[in-house]
C-alpha cells in the first residue's frame, strides 16, 4: 500500500486536536505505521520545506513549523497520498471545504504565513523523501 506522511504542525498541538486530526485518519481506514512527537530542528525543516526556499513566506514558515512540538507520522493506505490531502482540504484554510481538517478546524489569521494544522506529502517523489527525513530509520 503507499504510504504518506503527515505532520500535525505545532499549531494543531498546541490548540489540543492531536487527538480530532488522528481520529479522521484512522476513521477513514488508514494505518498509522510510526508516530513521534518532537519539536522540529533548523536542519530537519530546511530538508522538508526546500522547494519553498526563497518564498516570501519562507522565513515564517520555518518559524511557525519550529515554534513548538509538532507530531510526524506516517499513513499508510491505498492512495492515501491523495486521501490525505482531500481530508486536510485546501491550503487556505478560508477556501477549505467544510468536511476538511483545515475547514472544520482552521480559521485564516492575519499572520505572515498561514497556520493550517496539517501537512501532508503530494506526490510519492515527495512521501518518499520526507519519510526519509523525518523517519529515517524506515528506510
Ligand atoms: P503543506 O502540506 O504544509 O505542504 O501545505 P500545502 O501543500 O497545502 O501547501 P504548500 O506546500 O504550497 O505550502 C506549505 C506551507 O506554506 C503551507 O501549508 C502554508 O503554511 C505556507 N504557505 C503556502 N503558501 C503560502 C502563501 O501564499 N502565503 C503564506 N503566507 N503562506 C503560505
Ligand atoms: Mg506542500
Amino acid at each position: 500500500a503507499q504510504r504518506t506522511l503527515v505532520l500535525l504542525k505545532p499549531d494543531a498541538v498546541q490548540r489540543g486536536l492531536r487527538g480530532e486530526i488522528i481520529r479522521r485518519l484512522e476513521a477513514k481506514g488508514y494505518d498509522i505505521v510510526a508516530l513521534a512527537q518532537r519539536t522540529a530542528d533548523a536542519e530537519e525543516l530546511a530538508a522538508h520545506y526546500a522547494e519553498h526556499e526563497g518564498r516570501p513566506f519562507y522565513s515564517g514558515l520555518v518559524e511557525y513549523m519550529g515554534a513548538g512540538p509538532l507530531v510526524a507520522l506516517v499513513a499508510e493506505g491505498v492512495n492515501v497520498i491523495g486521501g490525505f490531502r482531500s481530508l486536510a482540504g485546501a491550503t487556505n484554510p478560508t477556501e477549505a471545504a467544510p468536511g476538511t481538517i483545515r475547514g472544520d478546524l482552521a480559521c485564516e489569521k492575519d499572520l505572515p504565513v498561514i497556520q493550517n494544522l496539517v501537512h501532508g506529502s503530494d506526490s510519492e517523489e515527495s512521501a518518499a523523501r520526507e519519510i526519509d527525513i523525518w523517519f529515517p530509520e524506515l528506510g
